[in-house]
Parts: structure tokens; sequence; C-alpha cells
């Protein structure tokens, strides 16, 4: 049967770093209250010129060139964002002419935190059906344009950014590639985690707010129970697991769900202690990072996993 290949990694951060202490000059937290609580030491921060557009096309290219592609082989760009510089065009779209493609077709996807995974099933579902066979699935964010820096409780945990993966189809025989995604919503928890408007509801803050509790406890069950399920279907044993790379929303969710993995810290991808929260692209950045740095090597069974506002969550597992 038809497989999506991973063939293509690239990320893109914004040059300027804010550290915990700089927060700490502003409002009233530390470096301390941050690191233990959330794993954070730092965040990248858009400049004036970054955008979800033009960060997601940097990691784009990046993606395109480890793939060994040019646009031009490129059937799809799926973008996961809450972040988008625009109502429409869809930021996919735009990306698409910023990399010169004037062929095939472009949309944003909506899946807060969890886009990215959302991006790889629907990437996979168009792939399978043969209605594409290269696709670029982008997450970039700029939550640092939607939170409140006057609100410690939130605007400590997010920072910007994009990552990108180039996703082909294959009908070679073997293991590799996309093996299952899992996808959850469930809206009668929405209120634990939103942005209190957007632009069509002007007569909102457009701010993000968050019940970090009441959402740190279901990301513990969920996921758990999300990665229980992936493994299931395929089945496969958390030992067979090489790599967990997580959302990275927060150091205390990530070890949780490793440890019901019973998986040693040495084989999950951790980036939120630099990158901070970046949503929908904290998974392809960490993913980047990893594979480029040789921690995860060809042939690696890795369990991807994120939650976000929605409540949306769910897994991805692939074979690289
Ligand atoms: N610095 C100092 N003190 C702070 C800060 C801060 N930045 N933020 C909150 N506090 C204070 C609070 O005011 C509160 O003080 P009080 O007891 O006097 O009222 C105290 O610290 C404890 O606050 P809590 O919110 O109860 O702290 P908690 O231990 O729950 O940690 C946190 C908060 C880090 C947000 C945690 O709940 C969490 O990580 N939740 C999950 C959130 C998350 O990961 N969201 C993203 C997932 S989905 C997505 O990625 C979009």
């Amino acid at each position: 049967a038809r497989r999506s290949l991973l063939v293509g990694f690239g990320g893109f951060l914004p040059d300027r770093v804010v550290s915990n202490d700089e927060l700490a000059v502003r409002l009233e937290t530390s470096d301390e209250w941050i690191k233990t609580r959330t794993g954070i030491t730092q965040r990248h921060i858009a400049g004036e010129h970054d955008t979800a557009t033009s960060m997601g096309a940097a990691a784009a290219r990046r993606a395109l060139d480890y793939a060994g592609l040019s646009a031009d082989d490129i059937d799809a760009v799926i973008v996961a964002t809450s972040t988008p510089d625009q109502a429409f065009p869809a930021t996919a779209v735009r990306i698409q002419a910023e990399l010169g493609m004037t062929q095939g077709f472009g949309f944003d996807l909506a899946a807060a935190c969890s886009g990215f995974v959302y991006g790889l099933s629907t990437a996979d579902a168009f792939i399978r059906a043969g209605q594409a066979r290269n696709i670029l699935v982008i997450g970039s964010e700029v939550y640092s344009r939607i939170v409140d820096w006057s609100d410690r409780g939130t605007c400590v945990l997010f920072g910007d950014g994009a990552g990108a993966v180039v996703l082909s189809g294959s009908d070679a025989p073997g293991d590799k590639g996309l093996l299952s995604t899992h996808l959850h919503s469930d809206g009668t928890a929405g209120d634990l985690l939103y942005v209190d408007g957007a632009v069509g509801r002007r007569d909102k803050s457009g701010y993000l707010k968050m019940s970090g509790r009441d959402v740190f406890r279901h990301a513990v069950a969920k996921l758990s129970s999300s990665v229980d399920e992936a493994l299931k279907a395929e089945g496969l044993d958390y030992s067979d697991v090489n790599w967990l790379v997580p959302h990275q929303a927060n150091i205390r969710i990530i070890e949780g769900v490793a440890k019901k993995l019973s998986l040693p810290a040495e084989q999950v991808v951790i980036t939120v202690d630099r990158h901070a929260n970046t949503s929908a692209a904290s998974i392809p950045l960490a993913l980047d990072e990893a594979v480029r740095d040789g921690r995860i090597q060809k042939g690696d069974l890795v369990l991807m996993e994120a939650l976000g506002g929605g409540l949306t969550w769910g897994s991805a597992l692939a074979r690289l």
C-alpha cells in the first residue's frame, strides 16, 4: 500500500532571544518560577518583519533543500497556524507565492497546538488517495502577537517559530513512513484555552486565555491514552519506540508522558527549554533539530503527540 515518507525537515526561529530574566524586568515573575514550573529558560520572539508567512516559507525552503526537491515538485502546502497574517488568503497560499509556486493547492488548518499532527494526518490522506505525491506540511506561529504581555500566567509560556516537513508518497515495499495518525477533539472543553476574538469578533481582546491547571490535567491524561492508542493500533510496544517527539508545552507534561511510556530522558527530544511553546511549530522544529544533529536516524520509530486549544489532541507514529 502507498505510504507517506518523511523526506525533508526544516525549521526557522527568529533572531531575537528573550530570556526569563528579561521578562522578569517587566513582569512580576522570575527565572526560577518559570524554569521549575515549565522547563523554559528562553524563547525566540518575532521581529517586525517576521510573520507566519515569512517564517513558514523559510522553514519550507530548508525542508525542500533537505529533501533535494524544488517547489515545482510540490503538489500541496498545508499550514497549521493559529496566527495567520490575514483571515485570507491562507498563509499556505502566501507561502506558495513566496516559494514561486503557481501549481498545486494550499490551505490553512486550525487545530491550535495539535495543528502539525492534524496536518500530517491530512497530508497522509491526500497522498494515500493519490491526490498528491509531495506535500509540504508546515507549522508556523507568532504567539507573541496574541499573548497578553501583562498576563504573567500565559505570556511567559510561548515563543515564535516555524517548522516544516516534506511528505512524499511511495509505493515501494518496506516499513518506512507514516504508520498511523490518530486525531481527537472535544469542544466541551473549549473554554480552557482559547483566543478571545479574531477578525470576525473585533469586540473582543484578541488575547490568548488559559486555565493552566485544567489544561495540564487534560494534557497528561489525554496524551497518555493517545500514545497507547497509537502503539496498540500498530501492534507495537512501548519498548519499540526509539524517539518521543512531543509537542513542547511544558517539561512536566512531556516527562509525564515519557514516564507512562517508560522512555528514558535520552529518547525524548526536548526544545521547550530554548523555544518555549511554539504551538503548531514545536514538533516540526524538534524533528528538524534531532534529525539534523544525528540523534534520529533512518529506521527509527518516532512517536509524536500533541494537545492544544479546542481541545484538540492526537498522535502520529512514523518510521523514518
Ligand atoms: N511568575 C510568577 N508567578 C506566577 C506566574 C509567573 N509567570 N504565573 C502564575 N504565577 C502565580 C499565580 O498567580 C499563582 O499565584 P497564587 O497562588 O498567589 O494565586 C501561582 O503562581 C500558581 O499558579 P498556577 O497557575 O496554579 O501554577 P501552576 O503550578 O499550575 O503552573 C502553568 C502554571 C505553568 C501554566 C501550568 O499550569 C501548566 O503548565 N499548565 C499547562 C499549560 C500548558 O501547557 N498549556 C499549553 C498546552 S496547549 C498548548 O500548547 C496551547
